[in-house]
């Protein structure tokens, strides 16, 4: 059963998710972390980049999703996200592994991609965000999920997510490792935040599993930290 914590705010939540990602890393320093992008945990990553580097020596991560078809160094992709609030800080550059947003081929890059976790996993701490339709990294609802690293259709809300709002170039499709990778996790850390996340967060919380809420599947998880602000849990704490 998944049971949320409330913080107050935002920032109270990001000042937890930092100490929960700190710890992991002083308990396991070779921690395979898998992190998500997007507004929810970038204060998080910020808060934990304030640490000392040598504490990250060992410490290893692979990126959770990505948008297809935009160019690396795009200020809108996972890539730029990532790198300035967590990668670069940490020095972790040599330990990181990452889908590219630029490949001609992209079934042979999540090949490689699957290819990495088979070999290093399984993840260690996978850091989720809470998509408005359910998603999690671009396990978008539908009929049927993928287990492993997969190109994937975007649906409509994540093309209208806040990340790529400004960037010129459209992109083509989602590059996300897959649901089996997720739920293979030793241990997952779902935040969420912001008022356009109550009702997600409600839906989460019945408790009923769907593909087409693929976040009902931590359901099946028994380690999942639950993180919310009280913004996103209004409808939660009421009645
Ligand atoms: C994006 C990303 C996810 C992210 C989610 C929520 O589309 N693919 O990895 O967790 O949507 O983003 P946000 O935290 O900005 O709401």
């Amino acid at each position: 059963m998944l049971v949320p914590t409330i913080l107050e705010n935002h920032e109270m939540m990001s000042e937890v998710a930092a100490g929960f990602l700190l710890r992991t890393i002083l308990e396991k320093p070779t921690s395979l972390l898998c992190l998500a992008t997007g507004s929810t945990p970038m204060r998080s990553y910020q808060l934990l980049a304030k640490s000392r580097p040598e504490r990250f020596t060992q410490a290893r991560v692979i990126k959770l999703d990505e948008w297809a078809g935009l160019p690396m160094e795009s200020p809108a992709t996972c890539e730029t996200f990532l790198r300035s609030a967590l990668i670069d800080p940490l020095q972790l550059s040599t330990r990181y592994v990452s889908f590219n947003s630029q490949v001609t081929d992209r079934p042979a890059e999540c090949a490689r991609i699957a290819q990495w976790l088979r070999r290093n996993g399984p993840i260690d701490l996978c850091v989720l965000g809470l998509g408005v339709n359910g998603h999690l990294g671009f396990n978008e609802p539908a009929d049927a999920l993928q287990p492993h690293a997969h190109v994937a259709s975007l649906s409509a809300s994540s093309l209208s997510h806040s990340m790529i709002a400004e960037e010129p170039i459209k992109p083509e499709a989602g590059l996300t490792l897959g649901m089996a990778d997720l739920l293979q996790s030793r241990e997952i850390l779902l935040l969420v935040s912001g008022p356009t996340k109550q009702e997600p967060l409600r839906r989460l919380l019945l408790g009923e599993i769907s593909t087409h809420f693929p976040a009902t599947f931590l359901q099946l998880h028994s380690r999942v930290t639950l993180l919310c602000d009280a913004a996103a849990a209004e409808s939660v704490s009421k009645p």
